[in-house]
């Protein structure tokens, strides 16, 4: 059984609509969360050993609230998981229609084991199509913005740019291919940011005019969550949310 410990509890107190606090431990589960969908994406487990639960918290509003608890060993450079959390509204946007896509997210480790290996990332799909699953046939891009990278892991392929400032923090830019989509990565070059408040176009903007991606691209997907390698953690995420403004 999840056991919360007290932040998590007055954070959850702070949340109005929260009825109970629901849990989710299968392989591929999800949750509704208000505007959101929680997803415990466990895709990579069978290449380790080891658990993981998400809870939701609670949602009021466009804001929400969960955690998850993972504990991971073996195959230190396979990701077992993404749990994840899913805007339900902030997607089928073309980038150049986009007028702002602002966001929050505060999160912490309220416990971790020496050395993990995990990311604390959004993850963004752009397509052709006004809608698409993330990670398919109609996915062109991921967009993934790392605000942690612990334990020496590294984005998909390789490193174009260091130190670019976009939304007042610097980022390291890396790019590669996976499956029929390129990946772009934007990793902090300052270390962890736990209480991130940006606009999200200023990112597409860079994308658009830096590195050829088409404004014709639609946005189909905004999750964000953590990439789990090994070790154990207790990541809350205490709130967070996203939008998307059409012009
Ligand atoms: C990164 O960029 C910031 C802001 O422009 C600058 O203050 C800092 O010195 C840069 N760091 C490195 C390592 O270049």
């Amino acid at each position: 059984m999840y056991l919360f410990s007290a932040s998590a509890i007055a954070t959850a107190l702070s949340f109005a609509t929260l009825c109970s606090a629901q849990t989710l431990s299968g392989q591929f589960t999800c949750a509704p969360a208000g505007e959101y969908t929680l997803c415990q994406n466990l895709w990579g487990e069978l290449s380790g050993v080891g658990s993981q639960s998400s809870t939701l918290v609670g949602n009021s509003g466009n804001a929400v609230s969960w955690s998850t608890n993972w504990n991971w060993a073996n195959n230190p450079n396979n990701v077992k998981s993404y749990a994840n959390i899913l805007s339900n509204t902030a997607l089928g946007v073309q980038l150049d229609n986009i007028a702002s896509a602002p966001t929050s997210w505060s999160w912490s480790y309220e416990s971790q084991s020496q050395g993990i290996r995990a990311d604390v990332a959004y993850d963004i799909w752009f397509g052709t199509a006004p809608s698409g699953s993330p990670a398919t046939k109609g996915s062109s891009y991921e967009i993934m913005i790392w605000l942690s990278g612990l334990g020496g892991i590294q984005p998909v392929g390789s490193q174009i740019l260091s130190n670019v400032t976009i939304a007042g923090h610097q980022w390291d830019l890396w790019t590669g291919p996976n499956s029929n989509w390129q990946v772009f990565s934007f990793k902090t070059a300052n270390g962890d940011i736990t209480n991130f408040n940006a606009d999200l176009q200023e990112f597409f903007s860079y994308l658009t005019e830096n590195e050829g991606v088409a404004p014709t691209q639609f946005v189909q997907a905004i999750q964000t969550g953590t990439e789990a390698f090994t070790g154990s953690a207790v990541l809350l995420t205490s709130s967070y949310s996203v939008a998307i403004n059409s012009k």
